[in-house]
């Protein structure tokens, strides 16, 4: 069984009641789809919008493949929207998010308050609904695969309905080191560590994030912590921490990006830009994905090297993402205004330096990473980063500026030009670096970069955190 937050399908619910499903969005969702399509797992997520919820009171104990979807097995939880809410935007993405990323502007935030207790016990309701239906669903001795920081709870709460089951978490992102994620209330700290350990198996994307966890878990449990060993002895039970590095499958990547649809945006991107160089990023407009000072550093290379004037383009897809929440807006805002000022300082009759794109659209971007000659990854700081491996695989030749701080620089650092993300100007001189590499290094650093991102294809991926429950 597979549990998290955003499930493989989404329902839009039109104004004369029709309910359309779609297939749910996101690197974690298209990962485990793959996977999910080849097994008989049970997938168990929430419910997310009002099209989802209208989809799941029509189904019979919420299984929405025994009401005639398509889905593979499925069951949708239709927790109170309030509920919901509080868990989703309050805690996971406005605190758990901003702790594992080190995102808060702490003179400020984060705000701990009596307002932040009602929202954590929404987190723990929320948390112990997903329990619940795994108890429920799970035959015996089944194993099941907790995902992500919405469900941190889970894990242990699920072990004391059903001794049985052979629990795993895996977190998708970033884990904070001890002196960032005290900024927790240590009852609430204690208590997502607490939960995790309910697993047996707890997975991290890159050693540096197992180690910060085993580096929590000593200094705010008291755990004892074998890291030869990566196993964490907490009153009386061992989990084991496992290290997952989660890659590309690179002959399906290849596949999609050869259809028609992506064909004929490659068309138009390539009237766009005509024989100009091309500098590409894509990430959803994510605080964490740095896109400010990405825009900030071409500017400066702009700046420092007018003999590129006229000679290459900037090409920024930054699609939506969690606009319920005011910094998500405020940030959106501010990438396009960024994008204004370098167009209005630099843009001329015949030459647009920065074409910025915020309306999602899969096709386009990989169409735009066949064509770049750079990729720029600068995210402040990232569990693993996809568009870094996606990148390679589909452009011969294009160079990799990535962030030292997203987790794909283990595998990817040694042929990508590693940048610290908050270094505008080391970013800018990576980005002329990366422009002015010559043919024959790109080609070769691609096609290391190429091998290095297809070495653990989610199937693989999966298997191992089975395996490691075995
Ligand atoms: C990113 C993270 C995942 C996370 C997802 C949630 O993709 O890497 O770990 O699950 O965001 O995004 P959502 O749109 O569902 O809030």
């Amino acid at each position: 069984m597979i549990a998290s937050n955003r499930g493989p399908v989404s329902f839009t619910l039109s104004e004369d009641g029709a309910l359309t499903m779609r297939r749910g969005g996101g690197g974690l969702v298209s990962g485990l789809s793959e996977v999910a399509r080849d097994s008989e797992l049970l997938w168990v997520c929430a419910a997310l919008s009002d099209g989802d919820r209208s989809a799941v009171r029509l189904a019979p104990g919420g299984r929405l493949d025994g009401a005639g979807y398509d889905t593979g097995p499925l069951r949708m939880l239709d927790i109170a929207p309030a509920v919901f809410h509080r868990a989703y935007n309050a805690v996971a993405n406005s605190t758990l998010w901003f702790v594992s990323h080190l995102l808060y502007n702490t003179p400020f935030t984060p705000h701990f308050d009596g307002r932040f207790q009602r929202e954590w016990e929404s987190y723990q309701d929320y948390n112990g609904a997903f329990a619940l239906a795994l108890a429920e669903e799970a035959g015996h001795e089944a194993r099941v695969m907790i995902q992500d920081y919405h469900l941190t709870l889970a894990p242990a709460m699920l072990r004391v309905e059903r001794p049985d089951l052979r629990i795993a978490h895996f977190s998708h992102t970033p884990w904070a080191p001890p002196d960032y994620f005290s900024v927790l209330p240590d009852e609430v700290g204690v208590e997502i560590l607490e939960g995790l350990l309910g697993a047996d198996h707890a997975g991290f994307l890159t050693e540096r994030w197992a180690d910060a966890f085993m580096d929590c878990c000593e200094a705010f449990l008291g755990a004892r912590v074998d890291r030869a060993a990566r196993t964490v002895r907490y009153q009386d039970r061992v989990t084991h921490v496992g290290v997952h590095a989660l890659g590309v499958d690179g002959p399906a990547l290849l596949a999609r990006a050869a259809e028609p649809d992506v064909e004929s945006h490659l068309q138009v991107i390539k009237e766009q830009v005509g024989d100009r160089r091309l500098i590409v990023r894509i990430d959803r407009t994510e605080l964490s994905k740095n896109i400010v000072r990405g825009m900030a550093a071409y500017r400066e290379f702009l700046a420092e090297h007018p003999e590129w004037h006229g000679k290459v383009v900037h090409l920024a897809f930054a699609y939506p993402s969690r606009h319920d929440l005011p910094e998500y807006r405020e940030y959106t805002a501010a990438v396009q205004r960024c994008a204004q000022e370098i167009e209005d300082e630099y843009g001329t009759d015949d030459w647009d330096p920065l074409i910025l794109n915020m309306n999602d659209d899969y096709p386009r971007s990989l169409a735009a990473y066949r064509l770049a000659d750079v990729l720029l990854v600068n995210p402040i700081r990232d569990g693993m980063n996809l568009v870094a491996k996606e990148g390679p695989i589909l452009s011969q030749r294009c160079a990799l500026v990535l962030s030292r701080e997203a987790g794909a620089a283990a595998e990817l650092g040694a042929d990508a030009l590693l940048v610290n993300p908050f270094d505008v100007s080391g970013t800018a001189t990576a980005l002329h670096d990366a422009l002015v590499m010559p043919e024959e290094e790109r080609v070769n650093r691609a096609s290391r970069l190429r091998a290095a991102a297809t070495a653990l294809p989610p199937q693989r991926w999966f298997a191992d955190q089975l395996d490691a429950l075995a």
